[in-house]
């Protein structure tokens, strides 16, 4: 023991060690009433080194070469030994990380954890979540399957569709006029070390926005404004060892069903790995029905939702902008909220009804993105699509003239 202390001090004379430990961990003070939702953000941190560690084992075993790639991943389901299980974990991690990821940007919405002094916390996030979603695009045309190559196809011809630059860009993205070696090669450099290597800074931001302020909680109410005389908040715990410890439980249930999916369903009924995704990319053969996996599919329904054209706009281009827009509207959620009220307990009914409306528009735009339009599906699609963004511009307005109830001082646990 007398070794072990000596070395700590010989180190924290030449290093932050213990300076490090108690800023971010034995001496920060989290609120002292956490529920389940607070379990996502550790837990998109392991995803995220799972993600990172399984997709090192698969790249010594993976070829990204048109002739070459989907050959590869079989022979790592077949011959590497336990290739199945390394690359059964990076299949399901995907899903897993955009499951983890929607709950944790949910919570969000529920505490108005993204509400000053948070807002550089969620800027970050967003970030993170556009990266996420670049990350598995190029991802996922590595395993060259026809659902990989057709999917990647629609999407790099949505970049057509902007008006003047359109087709120059598309050519760029692809370095070839159609998807081919080239486009794999980049898209594996993108997938394997640019991108990664952007969410990890983006991470260490948004945990060091989050040290800095502190967290919210599911009161809403600030910790910081009751402390002790030692400087410590009231409704405060020290984050080692209470919720090191609690984050545990959260790891163990997450991998409870992580494995029963690898071991029992890896394919996850055909939205974890797609059905048309086990057979080769064929340029020749368009698949009847082509699909994002299920955590793109909201945003791919409200770009099929748009069908007319607008002057000299496309209703490709617009259904384009209406996508994006989905996205980027998220990023203004701090500016858009105007309640005296950060959490749902002390929100009025509007707030309440508006939140429900917007998961239900995102879950139902979620299947029908995944369905063959129809005329009724189309439909569908227009009205939760308005339903999506009336959330959001709608804000400023029910979010003002909506019942609250008085927001407690202390956190009531
Ligand atoms: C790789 C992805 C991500 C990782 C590893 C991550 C990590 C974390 C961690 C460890 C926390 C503290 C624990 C917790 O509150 O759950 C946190 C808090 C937070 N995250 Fe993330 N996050 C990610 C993505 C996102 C995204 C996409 C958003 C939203 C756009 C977001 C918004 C927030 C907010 C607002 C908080 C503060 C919550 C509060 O104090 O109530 N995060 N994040």
């Amino acid at each position: 023991m007398g070794m072990l202390v000596n070395l700590r001090d010989w180190i924290d004379a030449r290093f932050p060690l213990t300076k490090m430990w108690d800023e971010h961990l034995a001496k920060y003070y989290a609120p002292k009433n956490f529920n389940f939702w607070y379990f996502f953000g550790s837990l998109a941190l392991m995803v995220l080194v799972i993600q990172i560690i399984s997709g090192i084992f698969l790249t010594m075993n993976y070829k990204p070469s048109a002739t070459d790639a989907f050959a590869s991943v079989e022979y790592i389901m077949r011959d590497v030994d336990w290739g199945w299980l390394i690359r059964y974990i990076h299949s399901t991690g995907a899903s897993a990380f955009f499951i983890v990821v929607y709950l944790h940007m949910f919570r969000g919405l529920l505490y108005g954890s993204y509400r000053g002094p948070r807002e550089l916390i969620w800027l970050f996030g967003m970030m993170i979540f556009l990266a996420l979603m670049a990350e598995a695009f190029f991802g996922y045309l590595l395993p060259w399957g026809q659902m990989s190559y057709w999917g990647a196809q629609v999407i790099i011809s949505l970049f057509g569709a902007i008006p003047v630059i359109g087709d120059d860009l598309s050519l760029w993205i692809r370095g070839d006029y159609v998807i081919s070696d080239v486009t794999l090669n980049r898209f594996f450099a993108l997938h394997v070390i640019a991108v990664p290597l952007v969410l990890i800074a983006l991470v260490v931001m948004h945990i060091l926005a989050l040290h800095e302020v502190g967290s919210n909680n599911p009161d809403g109410v600030e910790i910081k404004k009751h402390k002790d005389e030692n400087g410590i908040p009231l409704d405060g715990i020290p984050f080692h060892p209470y919720y090191t410890v609690k984050d545990i439980v959260g790891v163990v249930v997450f991998l409870m069903f992580f494995s029963i999916v690898i071991f029992f369903v890896p394919e996850g009924g055909g939205y974890f790995l797609e059905k048309p995704n086990f057979e080769p990319a064929n340029p020749l053969k368009t698949p009847e029905h082509i699909a994002p996996v299920w955590y793109f599919t909201p945003y791919y329904a409200m770009l099929r939702a748009v069908t007319i054209d607008l002057g000299p706009f496309t209703a490709k281009f617009l259904g384009v902008v209406v996508m994006g827009g989905a996205v980027v509207i998220m990023f203004f959620l701090p500016w858009l909220d105007k309640s005296p009220a950060k959490s749902i307990r002390y929100r009025g009914p509007i707030y309440k009804t508006m939140l429900t409306l917007f998961v239900i528009s995102f879950a139902v735009l979620g299947w029908l993105g995944t369905q063959a339009p129809t005329d009724t599906k189309t439909l569908m699609a227009q009205i939760f699509t308005t339903v999506y963004f009336a959330f959001f511009l709608g804000m400023p307005i029910y979010s003002r003239i909506d019942k609250t109830k008085p927001v407690p001082d202390r956190v009531t646990g």
